[in-house]
């Protein structure tokens, strides 16, 4: 299987909460470890990303939140905005048009064209060049919203190809579904949580977005509890229960109860999706930590020895 991060282009998808945010983090804090340039886009504010990372303030142009990651806040109005600068050339006009409210309105309001925004905005990020012409970003990760909206800003150029049938609207939409279709640019990572419905979901999303062309990496498994006890621990359950030590037994067999529930779940993920998913622990850590100790399992599992993402 091959590294998430081969790719340029990783959109991070989704239900809501499980862990989206915090992947999308810490996939940028291992390339940036490995010496790249990543920049995490979230799409709209507030961001979520920067706290986990410490910091404030962010805005639509990258910038650094620290460990060596940039963060970009894409909003649908940028993203158009810089499309028609770059295509009238008068960024004058641009913002003239833009600072009337019914032209910011019927934007966001037309089907397809506040997505066609946050896509071109993205798109920019992977032209983007440094000042001695190399690619500015290694790798750009797109902390995508919850599933259903996600699928609506990737669906996109499709349905913006069936309304626009000629003119630059079609020849952008054109463009940007060529992006999300480069199997060797772009790739989604869908993030699911060890449970019955969040499962299920991340199996139907994953499917959905094969059928549209997409291709689909990897399907990781966040905050998989851990066994309690390693195997040559067993001998001590069989002490405790000498010394009836109930509340600890207890304790021991709740926690061996949910593991085998995750694991029999994620026995379901891996038949339906005929891949294995990355699973990532469940931590205690928060923030900065969580961040660092995510990246750091994500690390271990792309090694050759490991299984690769
Ligand atoms: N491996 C983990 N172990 C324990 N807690 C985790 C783990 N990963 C994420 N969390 C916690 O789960 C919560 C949700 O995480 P996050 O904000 O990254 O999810 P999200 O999918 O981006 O949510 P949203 O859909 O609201 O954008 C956070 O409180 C985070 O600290
Ligand atoms: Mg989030």
């Amino acid at each position: 299987m091959e590294h998430l991060l081969d790719r340029r282009l990783v959109l991070v998808t989704g239900k809501g909460g499980v862990g989206k945010s915090t992947v999308s983090a810490a996939l940028a804090l291992v390339a940036a470890r490995a010496g790249k340039r990543a920049v995490v886009c979230e799409i709209e504010g507030p961001s979520a990303v920067a706290p986990l990372l410490g910091a404030t303030g962010h805005g639509h142009a990258p910038r650094p939140i620290g460990e060596g990651v940039e963060l970009a806040v894409l909003t649908a109005e940028e993203g158009l905005r810089s499309y028609l600068a770059d295509r009238i050339r008068l960024p004058g006009i641009v913002d003239l048009v833009f600072k009337q409210p019914a032209v910011s309105k019927f934007f966001r309001a037309a089907p397809a064209f506040a997505e066609m925004g946050i896509l071109y905005s993205i798109s920019k990020l992977l032209d983007e060049k440094d000042a001695r012409g190399r690619p500015a970003w290694d790798h750009v990760i797109v902390d995508l919203p919850a599933s259903g909206h996600a699928v609506g800003m990737l669906e996109a150029p499709f349905i913006g190809k069936r309304i626009f049938l000629a003119g630059p609207v079609r020849h952008l939409c054109e463009s940007m579904e060529r992006m999300l279709l480069d199997h060797d640019l772009a790739t989604c990572a869908v993030v699911t949580l060890p449970e019955e419905l969040p499962v299920n979901e991340a199996l139907e999303l994953a499917a959905k977005l094969r059928d549209r062309g997409l291709r689909v990496e990897a399907v990781l498994a966040n905050a998989v509890e851990s066994e309690p006890l390693e195997p040559e621990e067993h001998a001590l359950v069989e002490k405790l229960r000498a010394l009836e030590h109930r509340p600890l037994l207890e304790g021991v067999a709740v926690a061996a109860r949910r593991a085998a529930r995750g694991r029999a779940i994620l026995g379901r993920l891996t038949k339906g999706l005929r891949k294995a998913p990355v699973p990532i622990s469940f931590r205690l850590e928060r923030g900065r930590e969580l961040v660092k100790a995510i990246a750091q399992e994500l690390e271990t599992a792309a090694t050759p020895a490991g299984n690769r993402l």
